[in-house]
């Protein structure tokens, strides 16, 4: 994991490659600093490339060597690899058959070091922070990325962590005895713990990474989705994924984009958000058509078996979900417990794959809109498997 990375640090000169970060609101530009999460008009600020420029390193093996030139960093000796990544992408026969999708492909996340997906956010977010010299940060989530960041810390030059979590989100936070961290207990909900780590952060003069609104992080995850549109033998039509604010689908739609400009899609696949209906606060905006989540949308202290999309509150990210399901003739859905729990079944009986309920809510997600014929049985279809099993619970 430490190994020196092999690729040579040409085209880009010196200085490394230029990152902009421009406003996805008023497209104003700017020189990339993740330390500022968003534009001065409250916009989104998305890292921009030099898309005729960039290339694939194929043969490199840290996905944030092989994909460089679509991350924000501006040198590769920056890449960071904590074992994220390069996990399979496999064509899920028996399975589809079972759920009627002939070509149901399933990235499986469960691969990476600590299990999720969210090593990839991890790897990316600190290797900027490193990058652009921030040495101590604060962070909040349900538990996994809170995890995948304790994990890396020990990968980087003494980087450290103030790490928030709600009370009942305590015991899904794993590697925290590193010294480089420092775990804060809130008694509240995980969107309470986010709030107490922002004003903490702000009090001590320290960089709030920001979540959502961190491009490393999208930026991160977006890698996934690179690897499994590489790995797949033919283009997603549909790509669906659990969603708690959704940055794991914005990386993936940013990613399509880039891709389509690159030559390497030929077509946008619709995106599908899948929700589990007791924690459903987008899907319920989606469906009465409102544009944006209002008060009797939010849920307080949310209770569900997939415990890392536990978010109650997701006002401020759900018009971006709202644009991407809408912009790609995509979805958002939700799934009740007993769906949850047979995917999760079906999964290790018929393909191996041990998943924690959030990814099996994926699954779920795919199937109940291939039994309403909402993606069709010849319809290639990408489910992004988040999660597995870790401590020998299935609910992180
Ligand atoms: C396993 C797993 N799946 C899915 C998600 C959804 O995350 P997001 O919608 O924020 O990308 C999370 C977030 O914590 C997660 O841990
Ligand atoms: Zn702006």
């Amino acid at each position: 994991m430490t190994r020196p990375l092999r690729r040579s640090p040409a085209p880009f000169g010196a200085s490394g490659k230029t990152v902009h970060a421009v406003c996805v609101r008023c497209g104003h530009s700017r020189p990339y600093a993740a330390a500022e999460p968003s534009c001065d008009c409250g916009g989104l600020l998305d890292p921009v490339y030099d898309l005729k420029a960039a290339t694939v390193h194929e043969d490199e093996t840290a996905p944030g060597a092989r994909y460089f030139d679509l991350l924000p960093l501006r040198r590769p000796e920056s890449v960071l690899h904590i074992g994220d990544g390069n996990t399979p992408c496999v064509h899920a026969r028996a399975l589809g058959a079972r759920i009627g999708l002939d070509r149901l492909y399933l990235k499986d996340e469960t691969g990476n070091a600590t299990r999720t997906t969210k090593d990839r956010m991890a790897a990316c977010v600190l290797a900027v922070f490193q990058e652009l010299g921030v040495d101590e940060f604060v962070a909040s989530s349900t538990g996994n990325s809170s995890s995948s960041f304790a994990w890396g810390l020990p990968f980087t030059r003494g980087l450290r962590a103030h790490l928030f979590a709600g009370r009942d989100f305590v015991d899904r936070h794993q590697y925290t005895d590193h010294p480089g961290v420092t775990l804060h207990v809130v008694d509240d909900d995980f969107v309470g713990a986010a709030k107490a780590g922002r004003a903490y952060a702000d009090e001590h003069g320290l960089v709030f990474e920001g979540g959502f609104f961190n491009s490393a992080r999208r930026e991160g995850l977006k890698l996934a989705y690179l690897e499994a549109y590489d790995q797949m033998p033919e283009e997603p039509a549909v790509v669906v994924q659990a969603i708690s604010s959704g940055m794991g689908v914005y990386g993936a739609h940013k990613g399509a984009r880039e891709y389509l400009e690159m030559g390497r899609l030929r077509r946008m696949p619709r995106f599908v958000c899948v929700q589990q209906r007791s924690c459903a606060p987008m899907w319920n905006a989606a469906r009465e058509g409102s544009d944006r989540i209002l008060p009797h949308h939010v849920l307080r202290r949310p209770q569900g078996l997939a415990k890392a999309i536990l978010r109650g509150d997701p006002t401020n990210t759900y018009p971006h979900m709202r644009a991407i399901t809408t912009g790609t003739g995509g979805s958002f859905a939700a799934v009740s417990d007993a769906e949850m729990i047979d995917a999760r079944r079906w999964l290790a009986q018929d393909e191996g794959i041990d998943v924690c309920f959030a990814a099996a809510a994926a699954l779920a997600g795919a199937a109940q809109l291939a039994a309403r014929g909402e993606i069709r049985r010849e319809e290639p279809v990408l489910v992004n498997l988040t999660g597995g099993e870790r401590n020998g619970t299935a609910d992180d």
